[in-house]
């Protein structure tokens, strides 16, 4: 491939942010060719989204350019980007969430007729759009109020009302659903096969092989290599990505049976009914299930964090009283949300300040706040979990989603908690981690700690758990253990 083939071509790009001690990335050259489905892998933090953010003009260059069809590319926003042909769903939603859906699909390219906004054929396009994409949905909503599965069809009905021609995603998979997923992937083929040019990142290899054409992977900001899809193994791309040999993704399971330290029976709440399980010390217990079986709510009732219309829960033997999340914690339950956004990290504060907020009980003794000691905790966790920033002082609005991510469990993982609930707890986090936070499981529940883990990945399911019960339509459907657990008897009892 080079450059006169190619609708993209990138020459020694560099973007060190305002303020940080070395580059983001550096040095980057390659180039897509058109009707591409180019794809893009890496650690947290490895420089993904700054390079595309880069391309689409939300954030400026170092050094290096940019050429697109031939020219030179400048582009001082998204919107200009946009114009030009390129356009990018983002990791973090880029609509704007207070207007409309067809407010949002011709932003910039509003249709007008005698010199008024021609409303009536803007909505009509918009959901001719839309509807090719297999979505019925009333565009004149705000945005705000579509679930993400649709902001993300509104993102790319977008894309495709301003005729682009290059396509980026940034792990859009991330917030779907199994069933959604598929569905992006059809949009996505229909789209190349149109002409389109897409660039697709994703933690999630099994997209990557399934998808493109091409892959690059970059590391600590620099491209170390770019492969042909069908010239690479797993493995491989595995290997260049975090600069090791990782052979055995999953630790070994020892599970030695202590006492029961969790008892639910009949809970029951807005669909969650009559759900009764116990759980061990010592244990991970996986919770299985199509998403919407509902786990996430069976969790949240537990926690407190919904109301519940019956059921008891005892903990060491005891009835325990859990209204609220506060009851919940009092109790050492912990639960860490798989929608992590609303998980309040406060972004303009630092890391160290976001992980000790909630354990400042913890470290206080007689007035005072045992910083030293903290530190020295949040340090341990900090290294185990390969946080990617500066240092612990780092601002949160700082550090790549994945690493925003990995401060969201570290800041429940520091508070000790007994029963430890992870709801989809390494989404959008990148395979090598992903290991640690399984060896973390496994020395917690070592430690007499109780774990629940809900989890999608079946993989992920069948890999940490000692136990798993599966859910269907808010009920349990069975319960697996040992060398029943796999891939059949889960989707078996699932549907
Ligand atoms: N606004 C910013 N200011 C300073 N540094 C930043 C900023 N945004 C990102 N960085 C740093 O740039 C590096 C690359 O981040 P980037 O978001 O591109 O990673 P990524 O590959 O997309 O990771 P992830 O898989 O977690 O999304 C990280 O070290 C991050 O801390
Ligand atoms: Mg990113």
């Amino acid at each position: 491939m080079d450059a006169k083939n190619s609708i993209l071509s990138l020459r020694g790009v560099k973007k060190q942010y305002e303020g940080a001690p070395i580059p983001a990335i550096e040095d980057i050259t390659l180039d897509v060719g058109y009707g591409e489905i180019y794809g893009l892998v890496g650690e947290n933090g490895a420089g993904k989204s700054t390079l595309i953010k880069t391309i689409a003009g939300a954030i400026g260059l170092t050094d290096g350019e940019i050429i697109y069809k031939g020219g030179k590319l400048i582009c001082k926003s998204p919107a200009e980007a946009i114009n030009k042909g390129i356009g990018v769903v983002y990791q973090e939603f880029n609509l704007f969430p207070n207007l409309t859906v067809y407010e949002n699909i011709f932003f910039g390219i509003e249709i007008k007729k005698n010199g008024f906004l021609d409303r009536k054929q803007m909505i009509r396009k918009s959901q001719e759009i839309l509807r090719q994409l297999g979505f019925e949905l009333d565009v004149t909503k705000r945005v705000s109020a579509l679930s993400p599965a649709y902001q993300q069809a509104t993102e790319i009905a977008k894309c495709i009302n301003h005729n682009v021609e290059l396509m980026i995603m940034d792990e859009p998979s991330a917030p779907l659903t199994e069933k959604e997923v598929g569905k992006m992937f059809e949009v996505v083929r229909k789209l190349n096969q149109s002409g389109v040019t897409i660039i697709y990142i994703s933690h999630k290899l099994n997209e990557i092989f399934d998808l493109t054409d091409r892959i690059s992977v970059l590391r600590d900001g620099h491209l170390v290599h770019t492969f042909r899809t069908e010239e690479v193994t797993e493995q491989e791309l595995i290997r260049e990505m975090v600069g090791r040999e990782i052979t055995e993704i999953y630790p070994e399971k020892d599970f030695r049976s202590g006492e029961v330290i969790l008892k639910v029976e009949n809970l029951t709440g807005a669909k969650v009914h009559g759900v009764s399980f116990e759980l061990k010390r010592g244990e991970v217990l996986g919770f299985g299930g199509l998403v919407g079986a509902g786990r996430t709510e069976t969790m949240r009732l537990l926690f407190g964090a919904d109301r519940k219309t019956g059921g008891t829960v005892y903990i060491n033997d005891k009835k325990a009283e859990i209204d609220s999340p506060t009851d919940a914690i009092q109790n050492g339950i912990g639960l860490i949300p798989e929608d992590r956004k609303q998980q309040g990290l406060v972004l303009n504060k630092s890391i160290f300040f976001n992980c000790l907020l909630p354990s400042i009980g913890k470290y206080s003794r007689s007035g005072f706040i045992r910083f030293k000691e903290a530190r020295s905790d949040i340090g341990k966790l900090y290294d185990i979990l390969k946080v990617k920033a500066v240092n612990q002082g780092q601002l949160v609005s700082r550090l790549s989603g994945g690493n925003q991510q990995k401060v969201v469990l570290e800041k429940w993982l520091l508070r000790d908690c007994e029963i430890l609930i992870l709801d989809e707890p390494t989404r959008g986090i990148d395979v090598g981690t992903k290991q640690e936070i399984y060896q973390l499981i496994k020395d917690l529940a070592a430690q007499g700690k109780a774990v629940i883990v809900i989890s999608s990945e079946m993989p992920e399911l069948i890999g940490v758990s000692h136990r798993v019960i599966v859910m269907h339509e808010g009920k349990i459907t069975g319960e697996l253990k040992g060398d029943e657990i796999t891939q059949e008897t889960i989707l078996t009892l699932a549907s």
